[in-house]
């Protein structure tokens, strides 16, 4: 297992994780993975292990508190020494415990163009407001829901006659090219979290 990469954190289908994954074979990512860690048994720990990565499955149900749960990951995390946390869908809440253990380098994909429609079911909710550009937003991750620094968004139009499933999947795909993107750039460092480096992608259709 290759220390110092990305580890990557999921609870479910894992699409995201496949477009990481193909950015790490393509050469696009120059750092390898060095775990995805699942909170649960889902279809993203399939994707991982077809691809032989270090899958670790940390089962939340397994702990009786937050804390506990937190306390096991940060002594499973902690020596493979992460360059950059990177939630792909995990459905964990992290403590300020967590975070502070990994001060910058956790980063979060959201699908919408926060700071509408934080928490979830946001494209029902975009839909519901009549809102005519929407997308999804890469951040750092701090102690509050979907509220760290803007690291990047892609947006895209839609409108009424969009069911809500073209919606997802008009996002997902966004979502699959502006992720690995970013991942890349904060690795090269070519964005620098201390200053105002925001990628902004218009995808047109
Ligand atoms: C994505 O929509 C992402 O924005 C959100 O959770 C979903 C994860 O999908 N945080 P997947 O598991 O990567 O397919």
């Amino acid at each position: 297992m290759v220390k110092n990469g990305i580890v990557i954190f999921i609870s479910g289908r894992g699409s995201n994780l496949n477009a990481i994954i193909s950015a790490v074979n393509n050469g696009m990512i120059k750092y390898p993975i060095t775990a995805v860690v699942s909170d649960r048994y889902c279809e993203g720990v399939e994707i991982s292990k077809k691809n032989n990565l270090n899958t670790l499955i940390i089962d939340y149900k397994d702990y009786n508190s937050k804390l506990t749960f937190e306390k096991e990951l940060i002594k499973r995390i902690k020596p493979l020494n992460p360059k950059l946390i990177v939630l792909a869908g995990f459905m964990q809440i992290l403590s300020i415990l967590f975070i502070k253990e990994f001060k910058s380098k956790i980063i979060n994909i959201h699908p919408s163009l926060l700071p509408s429609f934080k928490g979830l079911n946001t494209h029902a909710r975009a839909k519901a407001a009549g809102v005519l550009i929407h997308g999804c937003t890469v951040h750092f991750v701090n102690e509050e829901i979907d509220s760290g620094k803007i690291i990047a968004q892609g947006a895209t139009s839609i409108s009424k006659e969009c069911s809500e499933i073209e919606i997802e999947k008009k996002i997902l795909n966004i979502e699959h090219s502006l992720y690995p993107k970013v991942i890349a750039k904060l690795l090269n460092k070519e964005i620098n979290i201390n200053e105002n480096d925001l990628i902004l992608c218009y995808y047109e259709k």
